[in-house]
Parts: C-alpha cells; structure tokens; sequence
C-alpha cells in the first residue's frame, strides 16, 4: 500500500499511522523561513511533512518515487523532490515551498502564457524553474530542457512552460 499525503487524497496519512505521536525527541525545521519544531518521525518525507502537518499544500504528490516532480521544493535555493527526502535530511537547511516563494516573475510569466492547464504539476515546475533561474539567469533552451526534464507534465505544457521562464529571464528573474 502507498502512503499518499495530504487530506481529501485517497489512502490513510503518514501521520495517521507513524506520524506525530512524539517519542522520536525534537527536531527544529526551517521552512519559508520560519523555524517549526516537529518530535514526529524523522524519516517522514519532507512532502507528507508540508502537507499534512505544516499545512503547506501547495506541493503535490505525483509519484511519491522522484520520478515526476510534482513535489519540487527548495533546499537552500536548490530544487529538491520532497517525496523521497526525509524530514531529517533538512535539518539545518532552509526549505522554500511555493507559499514562501513570494511574487516572482515566474509567476507573471505563467499567466502571462496561460501555462496551466489542469494545473497540478504546475507548482513542482514553477520552483524547479525557479531554481534554474537562481543559478542561471539567463539559461538557453539547452539549460532549460535540462533542468526541466525531470519535471512531467500530463497536459503536455512543455512548451508554454519554456516560453514563459524565457520570459521571466528577461524579466530577470
Ligand atoms: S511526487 Fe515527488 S517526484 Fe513525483
Ligand atoms: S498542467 Fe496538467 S499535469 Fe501539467
């Protein structure tokens, strides 16, 4: 049986069967740079984590096996799949979900190129993206395709999707 985070998702949480039941000693967290204590299981996902105790929903389970990219978060700035990183692997770091983003170009861009279709891998994109744009401000298609091929997207937006970080490039992102 798969886990599956999150509430109105089919399949019982993390937390309802190992989660927050104390016994495994406090551990400090820093997400959207905020430092939130948590004395659950350290080898939750970081994804199971967000969502279901920290209450940060805008990250999504795909495949739960960092094969898609759904779940994309930072770590220090660089994009991580929050499905397979342990709660403990980020101690000490600082973790960005989309919520902490903040306005970004990226996310003009978006609207500006109706990327979204049925919108659920969008998020994963948007912080991958975010990503590349952090370490290369100016990326070619080259960079882009690269740093965007983990990421899946069911409705086929890959072309949107190029436009508008080109975009946000301009925009200096
Ligand atoms: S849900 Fe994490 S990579 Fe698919
Ligand atoms: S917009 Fe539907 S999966 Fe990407």
């Amino acid at each position: 049986m798969r886990l599956r985070p999150g509430k109105g998702r089919a399949g019982p949480s993390w937390s309802m069967l190992v989660g927050t039941l104390g016994g495994f000693g406090m551990i400090t967290l820093k997400v959207n740079g905020k430092a939130r204590q948590f004395d659950g299981d350290p080898d939750m996902p970081l994804l199971w984590y967000l969502r279901d105790v920290a209450g940060l929903t805008g990250s999504k389970f795909g495949c739960g096996m960092g094969l898609c990219g759904a779940c994309t978060v930072h770590q220090d700035g660089v994009a991580i799949r929050s499905c397979v990183t342990p709660v403990r692997a980020v101690v000490g770091k600082e973790i960005t979900t989309i919520e902490g983003l903040g306005e970004h170009p990226l996310q003009h861009a978006w609207a500006e190129f109706n990327v979204a279709q049925c919108g659920y891998c969008q998020v994963g994109q948007i912080m991958q993206a975010a990503s590349l744009l952090k370490k290369t401000p100016k990326p070619t298609d080259k960079d882009i395709d690269a740093a965007m091929m983990g990421n899946i997207c069911r409705c086929g937006t890959y072309q949107r999707i190029r436009a508008a970080i080109k975009s946000a490039a301009k925009e200096g992102a």
